[in-house]
């Protein structure tokens, strides 16, 4: 897969991507990368970027349907900051890579809240998946409290200052970010209104557009507000759990991404 990301050449990208979770057997993954595969024949649609993080298991499977020459890129949801060693449970991001991997999903709040991610591992991750030439994406994300107090913006962009200390400009800009507000995340979330994402949205764009390879939202994204998502000014693509975990929902969100560069 030794494709460059589409959202590092001059050509804005759409990245439409998904992250499984904890969810699909190797069966269920392989059907899915299959009809992918099969849908696209090789070609993503023009500006369009896929990509899909399986659980770790899946990965090689995965990358193995998708092919060495697929637009689609590949994903985990985690890796460990040190190559290699005594952590045991922990998938390093050489291994990661040679699993077929070029994307880290890094400090998902799922992650944050349950396994202790921190601000500080967030930025050794970023660190080691640029060390190894993968694509950081680092999802950042207020809870439910900070943003009725008025803070989100502020503590997004604490977040992502602290993941992204210390990279000079050409790293940064192999780095994604995907805002992610807790409140509007999974089953227990609410799908945000345009409206409410405006202002988090014009923060991390004034930090970080023309710097990073893509801003992207996430949290209860579906057919229905997608489209209206993508309109979002400095939204450069979106990053979806359920909708998308069964194939025909996918499909559809690229091909809304697909009516939205051609709008
Ligand atoms: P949902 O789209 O299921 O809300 O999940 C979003 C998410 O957490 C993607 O990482």
């Amino acid at each position: 897969m030794a494709h460059a990301p589409a959202g590092s050449s001059s050509a804005p990208a759409v990245w439409i991507g998904t992250s499984w979770k904890m969810n699909k057997t190797l069966a269920q993954a392989r059907a899915w990368a299959e009809g992918l595969r099969d849908h696209l024949g090789g070609r993503a649609p023009d500006g369009v970027q896929p990509f899909v993080i399986p659980s770790f298991t899946a990965t090689t499977t995965v990358a193995e349907v998708l092919g060495p020459d697929s637009p689609v890129l590949l994903g985990v949801q985690n890796a460990h900051w040190e190559d290699a060693g005594a952590w045991t449970g922990e998938v390093s991001v050489p291994q990661a890579k040679d699993a077929g991997a070029q994307l880290v999903e890094i400090g998902h709040s799922e992650r944050r809240e349950h396994f202790g991610e921190t601000v500080e591992t967030t930025r050794l991750k970023v660190a080691a998946a640029l060390r190894h030439g993968l694509t950081p994406l680092l999802c950042i994300g207020e809870s439910l409290e900070v943003k009725e107090r008025g803070g989100s913006a502020a503590f997004i962009l604490e977040q992502a200052a602290g993941a992204l200390e210390g990279l000079d400009d050409s790293a940064l800009s192999r780095v994604l970010i995907a805002y992610e507000p807790i409140w509007a995340i999974g089953e227990r979330g609410r799908p945000a209104e345009v409206d409410e994402l405006l202002e988090p949205f014009a923060a991390l764009g004034e930090a970080c557009t023309g710097k990073v390879a893509g801003l992207l939202y996430g949290g209860s994204v579906n057919l229905e507000n997608a489209a209206g998502l993508l309109g979002i000014e400095h939204v450069s693509g979106l990053f979806v759990g359920r909708t998308a975990w069964q194939l025909e929902g996918y499909l559809q969100l690229l091909n809304i991404a697909e009516a939205h560069l051609a709008a």
